[in-house]
């Protein structure tokens, strides 16, 4: 069974204690069917190594694997899709690059059971760089990055979206502000507060208020051109 406890001083200073795997697998099953989706999009919080992320993964490599059927080239494009929807933050260093190599590995198992000598370091390199995106170091109470004291930086947590564009095996990166996100679909309270905060904070500047229903919209730091998957790397 793995350990859930690294040290009793973590405990006590960032109550890092990690879900057992029972307790992880019956809180995916209450989210089966977005498991299930290759696209369908996760953020875990306060990831630690991973438990959440890792079991949503496994269960969307298994829904790879009955698309893909035999065919190395839709399996490649589905599961860099199914990683590519992983989002996860934690504030300890360690723990994320834990993460980052467990889903890797988690990933490049099923790779090599699927694909064989199809197997290639392109598609390695897609899903290693969608990892050093979109899994943080980071305080997710206050959304910005961390050093390695775990002191906010200057940093916003940036995630980016790797998303299908209309064009087979091309996906579009767009980046975005992890505070501008979490504002998007809901209301200003009133006027009076939007321009009370914006004044106080630039956050407004990455939002847009739909016409229709007056719910903010986030808008990207950076657009990017759409790439072949495993060309991601060349977005730098
Ligand atoms: C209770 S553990 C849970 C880890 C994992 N989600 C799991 O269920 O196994 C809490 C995690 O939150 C991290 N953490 C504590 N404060 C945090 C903060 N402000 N921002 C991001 N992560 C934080 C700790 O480093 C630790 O890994």
């Amino acid at each position: 069974m793995k350990k859930q406890v690294k040290s009793k001083e973590r405990v006590a200073e960032r109550g890092e204690v990690f879900t057992a795997e029972r307790e992880v697998k019956a809180m995916c099953d209450l989210v089966a069917t977005q498991c299930d989706n290759v696209d369908a999009t996760f953020l875990e919080p306060a990831c630690g190594d991973g438990n959440f992320l890792a079991e949503i993964l496994d269960r969307k490599l298994a829904r790879v694997k009955k698309d893909a059927k035999s065919d190395a080239i839709t399996w490649e494009w589905l599961s860099v899709r199914a990683v590519a929807s992983l989002y996860g933050v934690d504030i300890m260093q360690d723990n994320t690059e834990e993460c980052r190599q467990r889903l890797f590995d988690k990933w490049n198992k099923a790779y090599k059971t699927a694909c064989k000598k199809s197997c290639n370091e392109e598609t390695r390199d897609s899903v290693r760089y969608i990892l050093s995106k979109n899994i943080i170091c980071g305080n997710a109470l206050t959304m910005m990055c961390v050093d390695e004291n775990q002191q906010d930086t200057q940093d916003y947590i940036t995630f980016s979206e790797f998303k299908t564009c209309g064009r087979m095996y091309m996906l579009k990166r767009r980046d975005y502000r992890l505070d501008v996100l979490l504002k998007a679909n809901k209301k200003p309270k009133n006027q009076r507060q939007l321009t009370l905060d914006s004044s106080v904070d630039d956050i407004y500047n990455y939002l847009d208020t739909n016409p229709v229903t007056g719910e903010y919209m986030p808008k990207p730091l950076r657009e990017y051109t759409p790439l072949h998957y495993r060309r991601l790397k060349e977005n730098g």
